[in-house]
């Protein structure tokens, strides 16, 4: 039986959707609809988008500047742990989802509503962060997915329910592709993509301009780090978002970050994904570089281990879970050294790493020099042989002696 709402804060993006998700959900539940929409840099225009959640029958709507918060809260403890799912994606849109979830349980609590509702599918990741989230922070709130159950199959079938009842619903030109993007980064899906093997599109890209057509010749620049995070471009202290709107731009610009993958699904299925992430991809680059100089070999090597499982906390959907405030005491300890800058240059299609420098950095030029000034001891080498290969010395006698025996 269906459980009974008064009020319901509804997860609003403006799209096709979540705007036929407002009178279906009222009409439904009989319920007051409040609608909130978070801004985490997905560069749309949100007071358009508010006037359009009381047009489609929203009782009260909320829209917040979420972008600072998203970056310190969730895209900075990324970065430290160097979290890229599967290797590749920079999480952009596993890191929002949290924060949209944990703001909707926020303001559901504010308004005394009972229940939240968002417009995530039956097959996709989004709907596991958004109600893990939920019931992490509060287990009392009902959850609501109606695409999980309305009976609007096709899009054709929300704008006839939208026509029907006189809702404005989005009048865009029909995109082909289903399109999630914030500060961090773009996914794009569907459309011909779904095959797996035709190349994406030119006009799918939304971030990066195609690396054939960037400009020519290449750019320099220096990225500084304090304690892991970015702070500063050439010299220019910068915040966050500054700092990451900026990098989106120039290395959009010359057509770097696109990522074209297969990925496994937490609902068990696997599925093409596009991505974009220009800035992400030069701040984790650099970010790995500084741990190349500034890490010890375990250390530097174990927490590669935990940012595969750092990624999958992401992705699964369980940030507000034990083992990660576990894991970020470890990641933030293994920070206090990853100060220091690195230089990288940008070109059409490429980033690459020129020049890196820290006063925390293990690299000794004595140790490691070829050249006059040779600090190493020659001789050491020939006893740590001697004991490092002890082991395989006594392999190689038991195994001569398992074959004398043998023949
Ligand atoms: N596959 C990515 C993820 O699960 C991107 C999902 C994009 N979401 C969307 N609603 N288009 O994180």
């Amino acid at each position: 039986m269906t459980r009974r709402y008064k009020k319901i804060v509804c997860a609003y993006s403006g799209g096709l959707d979540t705007s036929v998700m407002i009178p279906w959900l009222r009409d439904r539940y009989d319920a007051e609809i409040i609608a909130y929409t978070g801004d985490l840099g997905q560069g749309e225009d949100l007071a358009a988008i508010r006037r359009k959640a009381i047009d489609t029958g929203a009782a009260h709507a909320e829209v917040d500047d979420l972008r600072e918060r998203f970056v310190r809260e969730f895209i900075w403890p990324a970065v430290k742990a160097s979290a890229l799912y599967e290797g590749l994606y920079p999480l952009h849109t596993a890191l929002g989802r949290p924060l949209l979830a944990q703001r909707l349980v926020e303001v559901a609590l504010e308004h005394g509503a009972d229940a939240i509702a968002h417009g995530c599918t039956a097959k996709g990741n989004d709907q596991v962060r958004f109600e893990i989230t939920a019931r992490a922070l509060a287990p009392q709130l009902g959850i609501i997915a109606p695409l999980r159950e309305w009976e609007l199959l096709t899009r054709e079938a929300e704008v006839d329910y939208a026509i029907e009842r006189g809702i404005p619903i989005p009048i865009t030109r029909e995109k082909p592709y289903s399109i999630d993007q914030n500060l961090w980064g773009c996914a794009i899906e569907c459309g011909e993509m779904e095959d797996l093997w035709t190349e994406p599109p030119a006009d799918a890209w939304q971030m990066t301009k195609d690396p054939s057509n960037a400009p020519r010749g290449s750019v320099e620049l220096i990225i500084h780090f304090e304690r892991g995070i970015p702070v500063a471009i050439d010299g220019r202290p910068m915040g966050g978002v500054e700092l990451i709107t900026y990098l989106n731009d120039l290395a959009g610009g010359f057509g770097v970050g696109r990522i074209d993958m297969v990925e496994n699904r937490v609902v068990g299925l696997k599925s093409r994904e596009v991505y974009e992430a220009p800035g992400a991809s030069l701040i984790h680059m650099a970010h790995t570089e500084l741990e190349r100089i500034c890490l010890d070999r375990p250390t530097f090597n174990y927490k590669r281990k935990l940012s595969q499982d750092y990624a999958n906390i992401i992705y699964d959907g369980v940030w507000f879970g034990p083992l990660r405030d576990c894991l970020q005491a470890f990641l933030d300890k293994s920070q206090e050294v990853i100060t220091g800058e690195v230089r990288i240059r940008v070109s059409a299609g490429l980033a690459r790493i020129t020049g890196r420098r820290s006063p925390y950095s293990l690299y000794d030029e004595g140790l490691a020099t070829y050249s006059e000034g040779d600090t190493f001891d020659r001789e050491a080498a020939s006893g740590f042989m001697e004991l490092y290969g002890l082991s395989y010395r006594t392999v190689a006698e038991v195994r001569r002696r398992m074959a004398r025996e043998e023949g």
